[in-house]
């Protein structure tokens, strides 16, 4: 029997078995770059939280976590200019290799400016790693050395994604119903 769409979704773009297999083959191929080094994440948060928990846990190599909470949406479906660091990492990353984490890679102003703080503190290695990647919107010169899917320039939600703070818990990845895409629109459950 076809499972139920989420109400507040207009179609699902990423199943939860997608995603699963998806990031199964993602921490096979950093397994197979990282071999048994540490590696610290940097997971980028809110929207990475889901992300960043189920990959690493396939991980077999020591890991070190830490985040960082940048604002860059607050309730609008469009970016607001520039990203703002509301709270940065802790651990050092000098002489470290970083795999920097973010749920979807869009203008690609959040990835750069985080990639770039990282850098100039001279890791040992940096790449990047993105579930979701909307290729149309961007608007900086950056691509992320590892990508879950691909996907149309459309407002998703699910799996840490959010809307207004809403919708991180659908476990699947879908396109946001128009009409909830204003703030101040009801939740939908
Ligand atoms: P960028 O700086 O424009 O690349 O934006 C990246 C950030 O915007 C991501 O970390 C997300 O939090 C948020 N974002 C971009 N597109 C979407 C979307 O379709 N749904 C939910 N959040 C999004
Ligand atoms: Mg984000």
């Amino acid at each position: 029997m076809a499972k139920k769409i989420h109400p507040a979704l207009e179609t699902v773009l990423a199943s939860e078995e997608q995603i699963r297999e998806r990031v199964r083959e993602l921490a096979a191929e950093l397994t197979r770059v990282y071999g048994s080094e540490e590696v610290t994440i940097i997971s980028i948060i809110n929207g990475a939280i889901l992300f960043t928990a189920d990959l690493m846990r396939l991980l077999p190599n020591p890991i070190r976590l830490d985040c960082i909470r940048i604002s860059s949406y607050r309730s609008a479906t469009r970016s607001e200019g520039v990203p703002k660091v509301l709270q940065s990492f802790q651990l050092d990353v000098a002489g470290r290799h970083v795999l920097l984490i973010d749920d979807i890679l869009d203008t690609g102003k959040t990835l750069a400016l985080v990639r770039q703080m990282i850098r100039v503190m001279n890791p040992a290695s940096l790449r990047t790693c993105v579930l979701l990647d909307k290729k149309e919107r961007r608007e900086v010169d950056i691509e992320a050395d590892f990508a879950g899917f691909s996907i149309p320039n459309k407002f998703v939600v699910g799996y840490g994604l959010d809307f207004d703070e809403r919708y991180r818990n659908i476990p699947c990845i879908g396109v946001l119903k128009p009409e909830l895409q204003t703030p101040g629109a009801p939740a939908v459950c």
